[in-house]
């Protein structure tokens, strides 16, 4: 193994992966993991290490289980795929990891819309897959369910007492704050937990006086420390929200590396998926695109890529600030 680049943010290594990472100390520091090659989609000897696509699904779930340990238990793993693998990829991500989405990244500006639509027999794919999985861990399940009686069910006693005080039914709770009427029955069960803001609402409603205050201070801290168990997931608009992401390839320029992800796409998964703080797994790390966004949002983050001439465009990329990070934020 060789240390290539280092900053405060940044660790870079020269070398397989696989060799690679039974050799880090970061068992169980990592939140998110990401970018593997596709197999046969660029003419790239990297991307054609394989003669049969059997062969690279097994690779892909050697990597997977190599990292795996390195993960937090709050990680999340993201792998890009060709329309093709998408679903065995899937499969494979599946032994190791809970699958929670098969993202469709649409690529507008594309060949399709030049296709000879005489000569076509199946439609066209003009996207990606993105698999998105979370770490399956018994001792996180176990952490969180016990976190989850804690918080949870006391909580949904206090709630039901408090608007019960106020001469309320759980129903008209529900509709008075405009969500369906049979949600605080399930704050009551302590099947769900009101968010921050739906808590303040109630509050609000049933005009809770200050012998409550305890109460409420003892409600924040219980839901800070269940927040900081769960594994993060943030989306910040609505058009964000689905699992069909429209963002535009990275446009050419000399010396491109044919897979660097795009920022507005790297920060939509960092930001999501990420705390302030957390550290970026990257084993493919190509131009270093994704150490870039990870270290501009004020993640840590950690890389390994096997080609030298990688290397040294990602060091290159990483030692001189040559992106303006503001201007791609608004990129759809
Ligand atoms: C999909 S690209 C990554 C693109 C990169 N994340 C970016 O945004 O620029 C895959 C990269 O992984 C590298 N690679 C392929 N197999 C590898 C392995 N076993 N270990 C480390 N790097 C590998 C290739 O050289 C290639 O640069």
């Amino acid at each position: 193994m060789s240390l290539y680049y280092q900053d405060d943010s940044v660790t870079l290594y020269q070398g397989r992966c696989e060799d690679i990472l039974p050799t880090l100390s970061l068992t169980g520091s990592v939140h998110l993991i990401t970018d593997p090659p596709y197999f046969q989609v660029k003419d790239a000897e990297w991307d054609n290490q394989w003669s049969r696509a059997a062969e690279f699904l097994d690779w892909m779930g050697e990597w997977l289980t190599l990292a795996k340990p390195l993960l937090s238990a709050d990680a999340s793993v993201w792998v890009f795929a060709s329309p093709e693998l998408t679903s065995a990829v899937e499969s494979v991500v599946a032994r190791d990891f809970r699958v929670l989405n098969s993202v469709r990244w649409v690529k507008e500006q594309g060949w399709h819309k030049k296709a000879e639509l005489d000569a076509m027999r199946s439609f066209l794919s003009p996207w990606e897959g993105i698999v998105f999985a979370e770490r399956l861990d018994d001792a996180y399940g176990e952490a969180a369910l016990a976190l989850h009686r804690k918080v949870f069910a006391p909580l949904g006693r206090y709630l039901q007492t408090e608007w019960e005080r106020a001469g309320w039914k759980a129903g008209a709770v529900g509709k008075a704050l405009g969500y369906d009427s049979a949600l605080p029955v399930r704050w009551a069960e302590g099947s769900s937990l009101p968010t921050a803001d739906a808590y303040r609402r109630l509050r609000d409603l049933l005009n809770a006086g200050d012998s409550a205050e305890y109460l409420r201070r003892e409600y924040e801290d219980l839901r800070r420390e269940y927040e900081d168990l769960r594994r993060p997931f943030s989306i910040r608009t609505r058009d964000r929200s689905t699992d069909v992401w429209f963002f535009d390839n990275v446009a050419p320029y000399p010396g491109k590396h044919p897979c660097e992800k795009p920022f507005g796409l790297l920060t939509h998964i960092i930001e999501t998926t990420t705390r302030p703080g957390d550290t970026v797994l990257d084993c493919f790390a190509g131009s270093g695109a994704i150490l870039d966004v990870a270290r501009q949002l004020g993640r840590k983050a950690v890389g390994i890529e096997m080609d030298a001439h990688w290397c040294k465009q990602a060091a290159k990329r990483l030692g001189q600030q040559t992106f303006d990070f503001s201007e791609f934020r608004g990129i759809r």
